[in-house]
């Protein structure tokens, strides 16, 4: 299964999943990374495995579907048949869900439908729950509220939002491998 992976941060997910892939512990390739950040670390981590990159910035368009239609463009280019979001920090629009409806995927570090959006470890965090946790969803036209395809609980270390993450970031890498196995494999 050919995949491009979206991302706008450090890019852990993105290490993750092309390791399994490199592992034949995914069946899947990364035929792109797709980014709207050209600063964001996770770059340099895809140009050291040698992945393509996509650097497209929203500014640099007028329009909404303008910049989705030039990630498009790549995209068909790169083969992608599915979309994999980790840490694409932006809403997904019309021309993109379009293209792949019901091939874009995003993981999520929370327990749907609490904490959607910005800041969901610090929310939950804030919020004093005592369980969190990470969502594997099917991406749709809202914000996180796609069809969710897996979910694993998460302890939250009492007003520790470092110590919180640091437990999510741990559990994300795993259940994101094994979800898109099974999605892939249907
Ligand atoms: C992860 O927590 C993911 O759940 C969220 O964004 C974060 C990305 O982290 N959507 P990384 O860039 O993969 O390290």
């Amino acid at each position: 299964v050919k995949i491009a992976v979206f991302a706008s941060g450090s890019g852990s997910n993105f290490a993750a999943i092309e390791q399994a892939c490199s592992a034949d512990e995914l069946n899947a390739e990364i035929v792109l990374m797709v980014t709207n950040k050209p600063e964001a670390f996770v770059v340099e981590r895809a140009d050291k495995v040698s992945i393509p990159v996509a650097a497209i910035r929203p500014k640099d368009f007028e329009t909404k579907d303008a910049y989705e239609e030039a990630i498009l463009h790549a995209l068909r280019e790169s083969g992608a048949e599915w979309l994999v979001l980790a840490g694409y920090m932006r809403l997904v629009g019309p021309v993109l869900l379009m293209a792949y409806p019901s091939r874009i995927v995003n993981i999520h570090p929370s327990l749907l439908p609490s904490f959607p959006g910005k800041d969901a470890i610090a929310q939950a965090v804030a919020h004093g729950v005592k369980v969190t946790g990470v969502t594997v969803h099917l991406v749709d036209e809202g914000m996180d509220t796609g069809q969710i395809l897996a979910q694993c609980a998460v302890d939250v270390v009492s007003g520790d939002e470092d110590k919180t993450a640091e437990a999510i970031h741990a559990v994300e890498h795993g259940l994101y491998k094994d979800t898109l196995n099974e999605l892939f494999s249907r």
